[in-house]
């Protein structure tokens, strides 16, 4: 079982999307590990972003691994065009999918990093039955939709409750959380076991870098205090 250094994803949501390539660089400079991008169909949330031309056109301006985050009604229709936009890591939510097993092996198939994310209220056993067939699970904090939302309190136990889980079974999964994260409540969401940390106004108010260098010296500060979370990857 590996203890990988904690990963901050700044979430691009918060980015200026008219100049979208210059933040992706900016996130590479700061010492970003990836970059989350977030894609909404106005079904499955109630609003609109971004889609595979978007990851296909910021592909080039960063090594960083793309993180996208599919917030659609119908992820099964869309992996294949993310993966060729070039997308490494992509999660879908369990209450969008009919076959998430199907689905989970199609992405891995295309040589992906499969995730499973689930909204605050949706039982953990979904994830449960499904970690065999993804490589993380990403809790949300706030409901999906929108970027700058209070984090639910109550999703600290659930981060606690699946990092349990996989200690007890023995399986190596990253856990990512997102939404509502900044440097106020950072420590309490390391501590509860997350290893990938998803913030976009957390980050990208004020100055990206010197908001993810703090970032670092939180987390840095909350792993000494408490026992390293086991169990999540080191890819
Ligand atoms: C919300 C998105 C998040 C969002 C996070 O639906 O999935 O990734 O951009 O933004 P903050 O950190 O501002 O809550
Ligand atoms: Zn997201």
């Amino acid at each position: 079982m590996s203890t990988p250094a904690i990963r901050i994803a700044p979430s691009l949501l918060s980015a200026d999307f008219a100049r979208l390539g210059e933040a992706v660089r900016q996130c590479e400079a700061a010492g970003a590990d990836l970059l989350h991008v977030d894609a909404m169909d106005g079904h499955f949330v109630p609003n609109l972003t971004v889609g595979p031309l978007v990851v296909a056109a910021i592909r080039p301006y960063t090594r960083l691994a793309l993180d996208c985050h599919l917030m659609l009604a119908h992820p099964e229709r869309y992996v294949d065009a993310f993966a060729e936009a070039g997308a490494d890591w992509i999660s879908v939510h369990v209450e969008a999918v009919a076959h998430l097993h199907r689905l989970l092996e199609r992405i891995r198939t295309l040589g992906k990093r499969a995730g499973v994310v689930l909204n605050p209220t949706t039982p953990l056993e979904y994830a449960y039955e499904a970690i065999p067939y993804c490589d993380f699970v990403l809790l949300m904090a706030v409901n999906p939709g929108f970027a700058g939302q209070e984090f639910i309190p109550g999703v600290l136990r659930r981060i606690e409750r699946l990092r349990e889980f996989l200690e007890r079974h023995r399986v190596v999964r990253d856990i990512e959380v997102d939404g509502g994260i900044h440097a106020g409540n950072l420590a309490e969401v390391v501590r509860a076991g997350a290893t990938v940390i998803v913030s976009g106004s957390g980050l990208f108010r004020g100055n990206l870098a010197e908001n993810l260098q703090h970032f670092r010296r939180l987390i840095a500060d909350a792993v000494q205090q408490a026992p390293r979370p086991k169990g999540s990857s080191s890819q």
